[in-house]
């Protein structure tokens, strides 16, 4: 098994830290020791002292490696806008050699790092570095969370021919944000289709009856098998 993941998605809002929050609670069953990372946050509120995110404090909570908050989330901003401007406004210059040694910490730590993105694939994060960036740096391979909502097909086929340029793909999870779109079962047969890497999972909404923590379980369970394999 590779020694971590980088989980990026469709679009913000997608599930990302759904998936991840399932899956480091998923890999901790196993007894294996895991921890979140998410290097860079935008959209925080005070609490401890410092600014926190919510997002790095849902993977915080469920990794069961103690490590700091500031090595859970090095790059923290107050307003919930694109990071490079949020970094810009707080005057910070996001350097990739920070988060690299952020990443060794957890890695040292950790049978097993699930790193979490801002927003989608290519995100821009000052300085003519860029999310991707980050996770081909890493030498991560990538999970790639669609959002089953209207417009997810370009969407992931973008997002999945520019991950393949550089990166390992693990493979793409299908996850139903919203329970008002009616067609995932048909977007996940198109996607299946059209899609070059293997689909690894299907979260369908926890609140409906069908799929309650029992099939959640079951769904974490299957991912992680495949990711058991995947070196
Ligand atoms: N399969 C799902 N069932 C129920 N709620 C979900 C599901 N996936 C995501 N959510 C909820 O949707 C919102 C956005 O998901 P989140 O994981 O925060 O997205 P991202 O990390 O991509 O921004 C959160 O409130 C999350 O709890
Ligand atoms: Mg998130």
């Amino acid at each position: 098994m590779s020694k971590g993941f980088f989980i990026t998605g469709t679009d913000t809002g997608v599930g990302k830290t759904y998936v991840a929050v399932n899956l480091i609670r998923a890999f901790r069953e196993l007894q294996l020791k895991v921890s979140g990372f998410k290097p860079v946050a935008s959209g925080a509120v005070w609490g401890n002292g410092r600014l926190e995110n919510e997002d790095a404090l849902a993977l915080m909570h469920e990794s069961n490696v103690p490590l700091s908050y500031e090595i859970v989330n090095p790059y923290c901003f107050e307003p919930a806008i694109a990071p490079h401007l949020a970094a810009n406004q707080a005057g910070v210059d996001i350097a990739f050699s920070q988060i690299q040694s952020c990443y060794k910490k957890h890695a040292e730590a950790s049978d097993v790092v699930i790193v979490e993105g801002a927003g989608g694939w290519k995100v821009p994060l000052g300085n003519q570095l860029s999310f991707d960036d980050v996770a081909i740096a890493l030498d991560l391979p990538v999970i790639l969370v669609v959002g089953l909502q209207l417009g997810c097909i370009s969407h992931a086929l973008l997002s999945e021919a520019s991950i393949l340029k550089k990166n390992r793909l693990a493979g793409w999870v299908g996850n139903v944000v919203s329970q008002e779109f009616g067609e995932a079962d048909a977007n996940m047969e198109t996607l299946k289709e059209l899609m070059a890497s293997p689909c690894i999972g299907y979260f369908k909404q926890q609140s409906t009856k069908e799929n309650n923590v029992v099939a959640v379980q079951a769904n974490t369970a299957k991912l992680l098998d495949y990711l058991l394999e995947f070196s």
